[in-house]
């Protein structure tokens, strides 16, 4: 099995898909833990309800992003982790901590990187009028959202969205890719090479819609 710790800071949707799919019987990865900086996330209960252990560290009891860090690592490797997958958790992460997990840390962007870096991104992809919108797997790197990509799906924008009803759209897709990236992890098919992510040996495109 592949051992996998989720991060998270919020509602926890994307833990919910990847707790659904990854309990099947023919799951090649199990959850051993979920993190969260933020006591009042949702997420929290969700891995209760399906009995996966929870833990809250709390980014404000630390002095500097460093000593967050270096707790967080102290915490996640307890559980011995092959994956770290960062499920809307809202921090940013030190190069440190980056590099500890280089080739084993995922991430899910609700945008098509690699635009809308950051925040917003929902409203961003209105603004700029665009026809499509999406989101993005990708593992993470120094460079904040703009790590090699793994997968991305595709959404229209539609005349009437809000940023909320456009959120709503991702937010279907982003339950899709996320666990199909960890299965390809966890199948030993997904890997970070040097020039990008590399899927049952074909690299993949470093940019644009895969
Ligand atoms: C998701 O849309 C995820 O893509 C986003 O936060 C949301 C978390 O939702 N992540 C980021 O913006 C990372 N910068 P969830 O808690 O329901 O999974």
């Amino acid at each position: 099995h592949c051992n996998v710790v989720v991060l998270i800071s919020g509602s926890g949707s994307n833990l919910q898909a990847l707790i659904d799919d990854l309990g099947a019987g023919d799951s090649p990865a199990r959850i051993q833990a979920v993190l969260s900086n933020r006591a009042d996330a949702y997420g929290l209960e969700r891995a209760k309800a399906a009995g996966i252990a929870t833990e809250l560290l709390d980014h404000k009891a630390f002095a500097d992003r460093e000593a967050f860090d270096a707790a967080l690592i102290a915490r996640i490797d307890a559980h011995q982790p092959d994956l770290v997958v960062l499920a809307g958790f809202m921090r940013i992460l030190t190069p440190g901590f980056v590099r500890h997990y280089q080739g084993r840390l995922l991430n899910i962007h609700p945008s098509l990187l690699p635009k809308y870096k950051g925040l917003h991104t929902h409203q961003r992809a209105l603004e700029a009028g665009d026809a499509e919108h999406g989101c993005s797997v990708h593992f993470v790197t120094e460079e904040l959202d703009g790590g090699p990509l793994v997968v991305q799906a595709v959404v229209p924008v539609n005349v009437n969205d809000t940023a909320e009803s456009l959120a709503q759209r991702v937010h279907v897709q982003e339950h899709r890719i996320y666990p199909l990236a960890v299965r390809w992890f966890a199948a030993g098919r997904l890997q970070l090479g040097d020039a990008g992510a590399i899927l049952d040996s074909e690299p993949l495109p470093a940019t644009g819609h895969l």
